[in-house]
């Protein structure tokens, strides 16, 4: 449908057409997105909000352009509350350190996580418990994949103040019920924070109407540039947050003994900002705009269906994890081999997956597993890269 555009996906390896089955890691870049970020480059590269000239004129717009196109894929209610960063791990970084220079956190309260998060979720915050006293907890996963909510108001009680929750898995493509984890940790007060690095591409996304305080994902996920990546947080709460970095862009007038910050999102912007990166997310999200998402999550979700079906009846192969809602991922292993060797035997027939804990350590213990092997689709995946799967698969166990 929209291969086409993605110029990587020509790519061949051994005289064959290069499968790449590791979306959830980074998705594959179209044409429209280069040329976004090569034109940036060509024709207006120059700093932002500083000159007085028409290049950081036009470098400006772009940079406010693609916050207004971020504002309008989460629904947010204004672009103010749209602060760019590096990506998820930095927008989960600032929330956790920033949050310790408040009083919301004493000893004796509890942070609530899951055990399907990816380490960019959890070591934060075991950060912030460090220097508060609070204390960490985890909704525990099911064998299946999902959570297990039988306890949940006992886990999200009085003392919870944090609930950090990832939307999708990026290990096993659970789709969690993150209205259900809000509303409960909005009944007790507590700040909520969504990992949206898997779903920002797939879902519909509405902030207001999940009503979460903060939502984070990376350009990258979504056909934009890596280095690139969204914090969405309620108006009220980044005026209540302390700045993070100091620097240029986020002040308001510095004397050198002190100094007093910008509005949000600038107060948290310190430096000069990713531009490029920016511009090639405004691109990304304008490209995905332009399409018939619900055809592609249909073709999508259809591929990852066949694919997982077709691996749960090869003799020898154990999907890990059956979530009941799946997004893009299916990890899988295969008795008596590692996942790395596996992962190799299918790189030697040019079948790229990802193999390992897939930054989930903490998932991979509750499984009793070392790791898995992992397939990621994206809407530009065919029902070639489902077939050379199992033919590598089954091949690799000839090997093994
Ligand atoms: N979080 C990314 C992945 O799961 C890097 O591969």
């Amino acid at each position: 449908m929209i291969r086409s555009d993605f110029p990587i996906l020509k790519r061949e390896f051994r005289n064959q057409p290069l499968i790449y089955l590791d979306s959830a890691a980074t998705t594959q870049k179209p044409q429209q997105v280069i040329d976004a970020i090569s034109h940036y480059y060509a024709y207006y590269n120059a700093n932002v909000h500083r000159a007085a000239h028409v290049l950081a004129a036009e470098a400006t717009q772009g940079l406010e352009d693609a916050r207004s196109r971020v504002q309008s894929w989460l629904k947010a209610a204004h672009t103010s509350e749209i602060v760019f960063t590096r990506g998820t791990t930095e927008s989960i970084n600032l929330v956790a350190q920033t949050l310790a220079n408040t009083d919301w956190l004493s000893p004796g309260d509890d942070i609530v996580l899951t055990e399907l998060e990816h380490h960019s979720n959890i070591v934060p915050w075991q950060m912030l418990a460090q220097r508060t006293g609070a204390t960490l907890k985890a909704i525990k996963v099911r064998p299946d994949g999902d959570l297990d909510l039988d306890d949940l108001e006992d886990i999200i009680g009085p003392k919870t103040k944090v609930l950090s929750c990832i939307h999708v898995s990026n290990a096993l493509g659970t789709v969690n019920p993150i209205e259900k984890l809000i509303a409960r940790a909005k009944e007790v007060g507590a700040l909520t924070m969504i990992d949206g690095a898997q779903a920002a591409l797939h879902q519909d996304l509405n902030v207001q109407l999940l009503d979460c305080d903060f939502y984070c994902f990376s350009g990258h996920k979504l056909f934009g540039p890596t280095g690139i990546g969204v914090l969405y947080g309620k108006q009220a709460w980044l005026e209540k947050l302390p700045p993070w970095q100091g620097g240029g862009e986020m002040i308001e007038h510095v004397s050198l003994t002190q100094s007093t910050y910008q509005q949000p999102p600038y107060k948290f912007e310190a430096g000069t900002p990713n531009i490029a990166g920016a511009v090639g997310l405004g691109a990304a999200l304008d490209y995905l705009q332009a399409q018939d998402r619900c055809k592609l999550n249909a073709h999508e979700d259809q591929l990852v269906q066949t694919a997982a079906n077709r691996l749960a009846q090869m003799p020898g192969v154990k999907l890990i994890g059956e979530p009941a809602v799946r997004s893009s991922v299916i990890s899988f292993a295969i008795q008596g081999a590692h996942p790395h060797d596996v992962g190799t035997l299918l790189d030697q027939q040019g079948v790229a997956v990802r193999t390992g804990h897939h930054c989930a350590m903490p998932l991979m213990e509750a499984l009793g597993i070392p790791g898995t092997i992992r397939a990621s689709f994206s809407y530009y995946s065919n029902e070639e890269d489902v077939e050379r799967l199992l033919q590598a698969v089954d091949k690799a166990m000839t090997f093994l």
